[in-house]
C-alpha cells in the first residue's frame, strides 16, 4: 500500500520542481531601448503599428536615430493600439498608397522628446515627421492639464491612454485611436467610433501571448487530471515532469 502511494508522491514532487525551474528559465527578454520594435513589443498590443513601422521602413530610421550616441532632440511616438486600428473602417489601411501609409506613420512621430508636463505648454499645431502643419495638411494639436493629455488632428479627438516607455531619448505614449491627418482623411467622414470588424491581415499571435496560453492550458490540464483515478494521475504527472525537465 505504502509503495503504491510513494510513486504518485514522488512524481508530484518531480513535477513541481520541474515546473518551477521551467518558469525560471523562461524570463521575458529585456527591452532593447535602441530598438523601437523591442520597446513596442513589450507593450503587447501594438502588432499593427509595428507592422506599419517595418513596412514603411520607419522602424529602421528610428533605430538608427536611437542608436546614435547623441540623441539630439529625441523622439516622441504616439503608438495606436491594435484596438485603435481595428476600430477604423474596414479596409482603411488598404486604400492608402505607400506614400500615404508613410505619412500616416510619420504623423505619429514628433522629432522632439516631450514629457507629459511639456504637453501642457506645447505650442500648437505641433510639427510631426509628416511635416507641413498648415491647415488641411498635417497639424496635430495637443492640450494637457494634470495627467489628461488631449490630442486632436481635426479628424479625430483622443487622449494619451498610457505611457508605454520613456527615457532620455524617447517617449512612447499609447493612443486608443489612430491619429488620422486632415491631408489624407479630411474629406472622408470620421471613422465609426464603435469597434468595427478587425482588419484580418494583422498577425495575431506574439511569442509572449503563446507562452501565456501554454501556461493557462497546462494548469487547466492539471485541474482536469485531479479528477482521474490516482494511478492515472501519477502516470500523467510523471509524463509532464519528464517533458518539462527535458526542456
Ligand atoms: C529589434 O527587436 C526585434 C524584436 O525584439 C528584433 O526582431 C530585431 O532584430 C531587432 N532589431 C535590431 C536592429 O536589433
Ligand atoms: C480634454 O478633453 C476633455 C473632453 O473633451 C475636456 O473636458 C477637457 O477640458 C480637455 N482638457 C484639455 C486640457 O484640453
Ligand atoms: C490647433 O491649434 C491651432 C492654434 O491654436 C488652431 O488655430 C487650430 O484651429 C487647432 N486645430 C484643431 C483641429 O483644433
Ligand atoms: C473634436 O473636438 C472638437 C472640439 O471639442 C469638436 O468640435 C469636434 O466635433 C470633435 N471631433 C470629433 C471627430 O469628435
Ligand atoms: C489552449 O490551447 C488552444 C490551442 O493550443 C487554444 O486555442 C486555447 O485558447 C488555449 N486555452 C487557454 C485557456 O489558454
Amino acid at each position: 500500500m505504502r509503495k503504491q502511494l510513494l510513486l504518485p508522491f514522488l512524481s508530484l514532487v518531480l513535477f513541481f520542481l520541474c515546473t518551477k525551474s521551467f518558469a525560471q528559465v523562461a524570463p521575458a527578454p529585456p527591452i532593447r531601448t535602441d530598438n523601437i520594435t523591442s520597446i513596442l513589443e513589450k507593450g503587447g498590443q501594438f502588432t499593427t503599428f509595428i507592422r506599419l513601422l517595418k513596412a514603411t521602413q520607419v522602424a529602421d530610421q528610428l533605430n538608427n536615430q536611437l542608436s546614435t550616441p547623441d540623441p539630439n532632440d529625441g523622439l516622441t511616438i504616439f503608438a495606436p493600439s491594435d484596438n485603435a486600428f481595428s476600430s477604423l473602417n474596414p479596409g482603411t489601411l488598404n486604400t492608402l498608397s505607400d506614400r500615404e501609409k508613410l505619412q500616416l506613420v510619420q504623423f505619429h512621430i514628433l522629432p522632439t522628446l516631450m514629457s507629459t508636463t511639456q504637453f501642457q505648454t506645447a505650442s500648437n499645431p505641433l510639427r510631426t515627421q509628416a511635416g507641413d502643419v498648415k491647415s488641411g495638411r498635417f497639424p496635430l494639436n495637443v492640450t494637457a492639464s494634470g495627467n489628461q493629455v488631449n490630442i486632436t488632428t481635426g479628424v479625430v479627438n483622443t487622449t494619451v491612454a498610457n505611457t508605454v516607455f520613456s527615457d532620455r531619448r524617447i517617449a512612447v505614449y499609447q493612443v486608443d485611436q489612430v491619429l488620422l491627418p486632415l491631408q489624407i482623411f479630411g474629406t472622408t467622414p470620421a471613422p465609426a467610433p464603435a469597434p468595427a470588424k478587425p482588419e484580418k491581415d494583422v498577425p495575431v499571435s506574439t511569442p509572449k501571448a503563446s507562452t501565456g496560453d501554454a501556461g493557462a492550458n497546462s494548469s487547466g490540464a492539471i485541474r482536469n487530471l485531479k479528477l482521474h483515478p490516482m494511478a492515472m494521475v501519477s502516470f500523467q504527472f510523471a509524463l509532464f515532469g519528464a517533458i518539462f525537465c527535458s526542456l
